[in-house]
């Protein structure tokens, strides 16, 4: 059942209550206050004629992880590829950390782990991690200092001696994340940074994101781990054959989507027509009627709608969908087609 929980999120703290329907909290308003690290306008990247990413518009704020979702070959990859410089967008605008793309001082506050990082397997850990620190033009002294944190950070320390071509996936995947972390970047982007690891490394990684966030860092995630995405982002956007389809906060995008399953006999045409007047989606499978609603004030209404044409309510149930609910919705409705 849906609970009236009491708000435990106070006025001044930004809220990560996720699946939290009635959280109270001003996460909209805080939103307004917080400086813009991503902003773009109408990006848009075809390959030949065949559409990367459309009209693109996002602002992405500071200490923030956005989570950026979509199904295979939705446009993920190609719009972060265009924000780190990798790819020149073929229309459309973007400012990085306030600067126009591939602006040099804002791509060393940068840092990237690839979807499909390969990097040179002759080189130690030890040894990639220094040439990056090279390419970012980090001092001696810095090098020095970074390049231990950051394998500590990442759960490799002991193994920098070890060539990248021993490591098993799953430590590729951290060496991939040391070195996108080596400068201590005010922004990160990470494409599927977890996808190769057991489930103790995927928790480290997303305790390492929390802690970016923590430190007023601003983390842009790329994953098809609801779950994951759903206990650590504040924001995300939902995009579709290349173009977003939706966005918000989660709390946001969770409160309005409520699944009501009521057990109901002496169901009618009328009735279900009344409900369908409510709801976006009504299913029937025997006596079980399952409704989508958009907020949960409407469950009243449902209850009045099967009295009101002589249905008799057995039970009603209303749970908060999950993020991975709300994804399979929206994509089916907006249909699926690579
Ligand atoms: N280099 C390329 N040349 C031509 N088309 C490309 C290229 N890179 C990507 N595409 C196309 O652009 C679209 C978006 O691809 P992209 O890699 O951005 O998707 P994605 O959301 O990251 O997918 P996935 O979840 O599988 O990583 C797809 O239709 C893909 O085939
Ligand atoms: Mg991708």
């Amino acid at each position: 059942m849906v609970d009236g929980a009491t708000p435990v999120v106070t006025d001044n703290q930004i809220c990560r209550g996720a699946g939290r329907p009635d959280c109270g909290c001003r996460c909209f308003e805080q939103e307004c206050m917080v400086e813009m690290i991503i902003e773009t306008d109408s990006l848009t990247k075809l390959y030949g004629k065949k559409v990367g990413c459309e009209d693109i518009c996002l602002a992405v704020g500071e200490g923030q992880i956005f989570g950026f979702l979509g199904p295979n070959g939705a446009g993920k990859s190609t719009l972060v590829k265009m924000l780190v410089g990798l790819l020149f967008p073929t229309s459309g605008t973007a400012q990085i950390l306030g600067r126009p793309l591939g602006d040099l001082g804002a791509r060393r506050r940068i840092g990237f782990l690839p979807e499909n990082f390969c990097y040179q397997d002759w080189l130690t850990g030890e040894e990639l991690l220094s040439f990056h620190a090279c390419l970012y033009r980090m001092s001696k002294m810095e090098k020095k200092r970074r390049i231990p944190a950051v394998l500590e950070q990442v759960g490799l320390a002991g193994k920098e001696k070890q060539k990248v071509g021993s490591y098993s996936k799953g430590m590729r995947q951290r060496v991939g994340l040391a070195c996108a972390l080596l400068p201590d970047p005010d922004l990160v982007f990470l494409d599927e940074p977890t996808s190769a690891l057991d489930p103790l490394g995927r928790r480290e990684v997303r305790k390492i994101m929390v802690e970016l966030r923590e430190r007023g860092k601003t983390v842009f995630l790329n994953s098809h781990l609801l779950s994951e995405v759903e206990m650590i982002c504040d924001r995300v956007a939902i995009i579709n054959k290349g173009r977003i389809v939706a966005g918000g906060s989660l709390c946001e995008l969770l409160a309005n989507s409520i699944e009501v399953e009521m057990q109901v006999e002496a169901q009618s045409p009328e009735m279900l027509a009344d409900l369908s007047s409510i709801s976006r989606s009504v299913t029937v499978e025997g006596r079980i009627v399952r409704v989508s609603l958009r907020g949960k004030e409407d469950i009243p209404a449902l209850a009045e709608a099967v009295v009101r044409n002589g249905g008799k309510l057995f039970s009603l149930e209303a749970r908060q969908k999950s993020l991975e609910d709300l994804f399979v919705d929206i994509i089916r409705e907006e249909g699926h087609l690579i």
